[in-house]
């Protein structure tokens, strides 16, 4: 099949890197279970591949955020579509997130979930856009550090399209359709 743009990170990149991730979670939590937090829509296969990749209970529970913004750049102002369906408090939370931009969206979820008294909160994303994050936001569990390029697949979206790719890829917002 062919690729579309330049490819990034291949598939076996990204396998690779959740291994990892999933090896290095379930150490973390040998003594105890889990509550993975995906952040809707993007993580969804994050979520269900590192997911996966754990040894210890894990339950799961979603949030659907949106940020207002153009289709390439968020804003930082945060809308709660889709809330938790379960209580917090005094669990094990890890974060599950396709890619840290500016860090906005996890700073506002950080401290709107800390409110709620969990035992913990941890992070987990599969990238890290480097040198861009306006709020430094402590990614425990990062799959790749990448550039500050436009990237799809694997989750994320232009305009909808492209979260089924199974690599990640940049394209050039000029080459896009408007
Ligand atoms: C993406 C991604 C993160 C957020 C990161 O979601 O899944 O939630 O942007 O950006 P930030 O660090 O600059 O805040 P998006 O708002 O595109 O929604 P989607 O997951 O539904 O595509």
């Amino acid at each position: 099949m062919e690729t579309l743009g330049t490819v990034l990170i291949t598939e076996e990149q990204i396998a690779d890197a959740v291994a990892r991730l999933g090896a290095e979670i379930s150490a973390d939590y040998a003594d105890s279970d889990v509550l993975l937090v995906g952040i809707l829509k993007g993580a969804f296969l994050t979520m269900a591949d590192l997911s996966r990749q754990i040894q210890v209970p894990v339950e799961f529970d979603f949030m659907a955020v949106s940020s207002y913004g153009d289709a390439t750049k968020s804003s930082g102002v945060v809308r709660i579509l889709k809330d938790l369906e379960q209580e917090i408090s005094g669990r094990h939370v890890v974060i599950v997130e396709d890619i840290v931009d500016t860090g906005l969206t996890l700073h506002y979820l950080l401290e709107n979930l800390w409110v709620r008294k969990p035992a913990s909160i941890e992070i987990a994303a599969l990238l890290v856009k480097e040198g861009i994050q306006e709020i430094p936001i402590e990614v425990k569990y990062r799959g790749f550090n990448i550039p500050p390029d436009f990237v799809v697949g694997y989750g994320l979206d232009y305009t909808g399209l492209y979260r089924n790719l199974p690599y990640v890829t940049v394209l050039d917002p000029d080459d896009l359709p408007s």
